[in-house]
């Protein structure tokens, strides 16, 4: 393929404004950068986060959307070491954080797990740490979730969750890891800390009846107490969230640990995932591949609609001939 002239680009120019596609000139390469094709790309939360937010939108210059994307390289910077032109490439996937395997078997549950960052979350628990994993998703997703290998599924619809948890755990132990993907301060009543009670001793007795976590585990939130799609969430929330941080704080002293996370983009993460897809030992879930990315169709806008509804399942792709 001769190095293209122009590529087109979806961009918003003010904060929640119009998103238009444009064309733009492709500079010539720096010495340690790579050209990719891309064939396909997704609109994540966090793109639509950022066309909101006051916090990219007063940056000068355009912004785009779109983050994840699969692609051929096309040409390559004078460093650049270890790739060729015509490699297959994918770039920016969510990298979850998880405990470290350990001799017993950990208890972990996964909120949100029907969507495109705890369907992951749930095959690589169980998969690469050998969890037990308790998922929460509605009862149009139990049958999706239970075929990635959740141990335990939990329809926040017709359920209530902080009971049947609770109830689960009686039959077992104190769970390890909770990693809330959805948001919100819905779960928070099940993360018991220590200091909820003045009195130490107390504490410990309100806490030995009603705590989720064990106290060297912790509550993951990889949104924050926000609930609004289109705010922006992860640690960017500990400084719109003074609770946040207290939790934070009471978590680190007295456990369980409380941390809003933001994703890893590391290479060797990717690699790992990649050969797990590629060994077929983890899926990839897609629920529609739309048509007409940055043609008349304007697929893009449709993608736009989807990730803002707030109920994908797995991902969506946009297709780019
Ligand atoms: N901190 C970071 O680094 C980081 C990285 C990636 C994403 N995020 C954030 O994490 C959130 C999720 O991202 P995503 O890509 O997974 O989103 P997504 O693909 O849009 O996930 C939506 C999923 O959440 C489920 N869901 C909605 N409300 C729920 C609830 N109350 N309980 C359980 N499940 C619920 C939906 O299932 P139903 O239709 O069945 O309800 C749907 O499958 C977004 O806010 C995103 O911005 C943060």
């Amino acid at each position: 393929m001769e190095y293209p002239k122009t590529n087109k680009t979806l961009r918003f120019f003010s904060i929640g404004g119009d998103l238009k596609v444009i064309e733009k000139e492709v500079l010539p390469l720096a010495a340690n950068e790579i050209l990719v094709k891309a064939h396909a790309a997704s609109i994540n939360p966090v793109d639509i986060q950022l066309w909101h937010s006051g916090f990219v939108g007063r940056v000068a210059g355009d912004k785009g959307m779109g983050r994840d994307y699969s692609g051929k390289i096309v040409a390559i910077g004078g460093d650049v070491k270890g790739w060729s032109v015509g490699d297959e490439v994918f770039g920016l996937l969510f990298q979850p954080w998880l405990p470290p395997q350990s001799s017993h078997q950990r208890r972990v549950i996964i909120r949100g797990a029907s969507g495109g960052t705890g369907s992951w979350l749930v095959q690589l628990a169980k998969k690469v740490y050998n969890c037990h994993v308790t998922a929460i998703c509605s009862s149009k997703n139990a049958e999706f979730v239970k075929s990635l290998d959740a141990d335990d599924v939990i329809d926040y619809t017709s359920e209530d969750i902080i009971s049947t948890l609770l109830s689960r755990r009686a039959e077992a132990q104190e769970y390890g890891l909770l990693v809330d993907c959805a948001g919100g301060t819905e779960l928070l009543s099940s993360y018991v800390c220590p200091l909820k009670s003045p009195f130490w001793f107390e504490a410990k007795l309100i806490g030995s009846q009603s705590q989720l976590l064990n106290t060297k585990g912790a509550y993951v939130t990889i949104v924050g107490d926000k609930t609004n799609v289109k705010q922006l969430g992860g640690p960017i929330t500990y400084l719109s969230s003074p609770a946040q941080v207290v939790r934070y704080i009471k978590g680190w002293i007295w456990g369980p640990r409380y941390a809003c996370v933001s994703l890893y983009t590391k290479s060797t993460y990717i690699e790992e995932v990649a050969l797990l897809v590629e060994r077929g030992e983890v899926k990839t879930e897609i629920q529609e591949v739309i048509q007409g990315a940055f043609d008349e169709r304007e697929g893009w806008r449709k993608a736009i609609q989807l990730m803002e509804g707030g109920r994908v399942r797995g991902k969506v792709v946009l297709s780019i001939p």
